[in-house]
Parts: C-alpha cells; structure tokens; sequence
C-alpha cells in the first residue's frame, strides 16, 4: 500500500488556535483546536468520528476521504493527543452532538500515541475483577465524563463557598495543618514526628478559628483535615476537605439559621451557573435545592424516632439516651424523614470538650448536626464554652492537659464572648449534591486505611 502523507492547503485560510468552550463563537471559520481522543468511531473506509477533549468541553470531529487513510488514522487510539484543523459547522437536521455542530477537518496531526493492544487505556480500566483497581488508576479514571464532572462541580462549590462567606461579611484565614493540640478526640490523631517533638496533622481548624474572633471577626477557613478513622465507610476518608467558620456574639437560634443560611445559599449560587447546574442535573437527576427552614429535631426526640420506627441495634435492643447514634441508624432515620434535619442538643458525654452546656438541661450541649438524606452527618458545629472556669473544668473532666492550649485558653482570659462555630464536610456535601455512593469519588485522590496512592 502507497504511504498516504498529509499535507496543509496553502489556499485554506489560517486557521485560529480554539479552546472547545469557545467554539460556539468560532462557527464557520477555520480553527484549530488541540485535545484528547475521547472517543473514536470508524465508518467504512473513509469516514472517521473522533470525539475530542481538552478540558473546557467537548467537540465532535469528523475525518473523511485521505484523512483517514494515513497511518496515525489507522493506529489511532483512545487518550491520544491530536491537533484538528477544520472548519465548526452546524449539523443538518436529525444528527446530533455536543452544541449540535461538529468540526469538519480538511488537516490533522498526532502529537502524542496512547499505547494500544495490551496497554490500551480501555484494559487498564477493567474492575471486573477487582473494583480496587480503579483506584488504583484513579489518575485515569479522572477523564472519565462523570468523575471529571464531579471535580468540576466541587470547584464551583469551593468557589461559591467563597462567594457565599465574602457576601456575608467574614475573613478568610489559612491556620496551620501541624499542631499539638488535638480538637476532637485522640483516637482519630495522625501523629508525626516534629524536630523530635510529637506532633499532629490537624483534625480541625476551629480553635484558630476562635483565636481570629477578636482579630478579625467573624471567620472562615477551607482547609485539610485528617482523621486516622479505623473504619472503613461510605463517608469516611482520613484526609478530608473541611470548611469551617466561627462567629461572636450568637446564640444557638442564631448558629442554625447560618448554618441553613450557608447550605442554602452555597447551593443556589452552584445552580445559579449553567454549566455546572447542568453536570449536577446529569450526575444527580432531578435535585432540587434544599427549602427552608429545615427541619429541627433533638437528639432525645431522635432517641424515639428509633424506639418508634424499630430501628435497632443489631442485638435487637435499642438506642437509649445518652448514647451516641451510629451512621447506620441515623442515615435510616435520615433516609425515612427525606429532608435535611438540624439534630440539636446531643449530651455532653459523646460530644468534644468544648462545647458549651444548654442552660435549659445542664445534660445537654447547645450542639448540632445537619443530616441530609442518603449521606448522613455533614456538618458539626455547637456553641463554645465562653467561660473560663468551665473551660478548666472540661479539660479535667476529659482527662486532656491544658498546657498546650494556653493559647487558646488565654481567649477565655482577654475579652471572652458568646461564640459558635461549625465544620461541613466538603466531600460529604458533595455526594450528596452529585448523588455519589461514597465520598471517595469527591475526593481528587482519596484517601482512607490503606490508602495512600496514587
Ligand atoms: O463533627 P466534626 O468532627 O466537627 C469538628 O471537627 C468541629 N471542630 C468543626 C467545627 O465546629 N469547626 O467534623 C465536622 C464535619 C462532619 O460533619 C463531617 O461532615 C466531616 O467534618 N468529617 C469527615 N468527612 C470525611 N471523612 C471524615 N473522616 C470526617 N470526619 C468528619
């Protein structure tokens, strides 16, 4: 067979270097536009579909006659990187594609081959055996459509998050990710060795949080949390994206209603831009933005709710007051009731050393979880201790030195105040918006036991 070489016509007008997203407004001109191979469908012999990707869309190309005799036409692969030169036309009546035009190439070059045969991309995605294999290859795994759809959507998120707190007035800190307290219990500490001092990865921003109060003001922060969690869940990593904001001078009415304020809200304004309002109605048909007021609930109300529904433990007996309420049972309840629920005022004894006593049933925390249906817990948040004998109680009653928290201690000393705060699990919340079965595919590489790659 005669070696088939392309070549540019010179009479063609210069094409202009596109990004697909742009691609709309270079209809009917000649363009170049450089990406990945999506997707490759060969019609007979001279005619050839290549769907092409380059992170801001997708765009559909067609190659026919000589373009698709030449050797790279005949070796193409999937996840190959091609330039397309051609012209973005509108397509007749009954074809569809992505925008409903496709670009007619007269030019096309291979700048790099996916391998192919054993090692084609197709092969390495096979999880039939093994579904650890696709996170194994989760840096494949990521061109797919619906996980890239999801890191799309979590990137609106972030930034919507951001838009939501500027509108309302707080500043963003950055505090740090090593630290030698620990925020919510010692069990869940990643320790690390620290110039020879013991230290630990940060489960939780909220103590600096509180220190920026009378520096700042009210505050916010994004930021890595990490939770040597020994179980293996649905909605639990051991690094994990962790929004939190701290206010002063509240009550516990008003650390609700922020807290709908800020879910509320962050979500119109993910719907209120198309694209991704789009990617959510494929990932998650039908969503609808969450209505307020959500539904209030105590823990001891919730305590019945179980009593009542025969959601039991697994020795047939039942959840009694006082005790903490494991994920399977509160996601049944979640699941039943079908609306996001604020669960107030859990008791003191499962909650973390912080958190200030309602005055109502001294029992009882001025504390709270949002619990949103098929994911459970997303966001934690309570009321602070603000006094500072209280403060030196709780330290002793959960065993911990007050030492190393002088710091935050010394907050109690210099203009204390009414204060509350909240953490929201960014995954968490992003499964549920993308209707994901697990928080593992909200996170870029996740990682939980036993995991630490890629
Ligand atoms: O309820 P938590 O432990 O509360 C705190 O850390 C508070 N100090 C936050 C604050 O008031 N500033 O965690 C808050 C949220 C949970 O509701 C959950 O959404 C998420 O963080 N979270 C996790 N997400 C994924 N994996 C884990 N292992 C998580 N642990 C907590």
């Amino acid at each position: 067979a005669k070696k088939v070489v392309l070549t540019q016509d010179a009479s063609l007008p210069e094409a202009t270097k596109i990004k697909i997203r742009d691609s709309v407004a270079n209809r009917n001109k000649r363009v170049k536009v450089s990406g990945w191979v999506q997707n490759l469908r060969v019609q007979g012999k001279d005619m050839m579909f290549i769907d092409l990707r380059d992170g801001t869309g997708y765009l559909q190309c067609i190659l026919t006659g000589k373009l698709c005799h030449t050797f790279d036409a005949l070796t193409l692969t999937i996840e190959s990187t091609v330039t397309l030169y051609g012209v973005i036309s509108e397509l007749p009546a009954g074809k569809t594609a992505p925008d409903n035009h496709e670009l007619v190439a007269d030019y096309w070059e291979v700048i790099h081959k996916a391998p192919g045969d054993k090692e084609a991309f197709g092969n390495k995605l096979n999880a039939e055996a093994d579904p650890s294999v696709l996170l194994d290859q989760r840096h494949l795994v990521i061109r797919s459509k619906k996980q890239s759809a999801v890191l799309r959507v979590r990137a609106q998120l972030m930034k919507s998050f951001r838009d939501h707190f500027d509108s309302r007035g707080y500043t963003e800190v950055t505090p740090p990710c090593m630290v030698q307290t620990q925020v919510e219990g010692g069990s869940t500490l990643f320790t690390l060795d620290y110039y020879g001092e013991p230290a630990y990865l940060t489960q939780s921003s909220q103590l600096y949080l509180e220190t920026c109060l009378p520096a700042l003001g009210d505050v916010w922060c994004m930021a890595e949390s990490y939770r040597a969690e020994r179980s293996h869940t649905r909605r639990h990593l051991s690094e994990y994206t962790h929004l939190e904001a701290e206010m002063a001078f509240l009550d516990f009415n008003d650390l609700l209603d922020k807290i709908e304020d800020l879910i509320c809200d962050t979500i119109d304004r993910v719907l209120a831009h198309e694209p991704t309002r789009r990617l959510v109605e494929e990932l998650n048909p039908g969503f609808k933005a969450p209505s307020r007021p959500f539904k209030r609930m105590h823990y001891s109300e919730a305590i019945e709710y179980l009593k009542e529904h025969n959601i039991a433990k697994e020795d047939g007996t039942f959840y009694e007051f006082g005790e903490d309420i494991p994920e399977a049972p509160e996601r049944a309840m979640t699941d039943q009731i079908g609306v996001p629920i604020l669960l107030t005022h859990f008791p003191a004894e499962i909650k973390a050393f912080y958190m200030k006593r309602s005055k109502e049933d001294p029992r009882l925390t001025e504390s709270v979880d949002v619990l949103m249906p098929n994911v459970g817990e997303i966001v934690g948040g309570s009321m602070r201790i603000s006094d500072y004998d209280e403060l030196m109680a709780a330290y002793k009653r959960e065993e911990l030195d007050p030492t190393p928290y002088y710091w935050y201690i010394d907050q109690r000393k210099y203009g204390s105040s009414e204060h509350a705060g909240y953490g929201l699990g960014v995954e968490r919340l992003l499964a549920w918006l993308c209707n994901r079965y697990t928080v593992r595919e909200c996170s870029l590489y996740p990682r939980f036991t036993g995991r630490c790659q890629p």
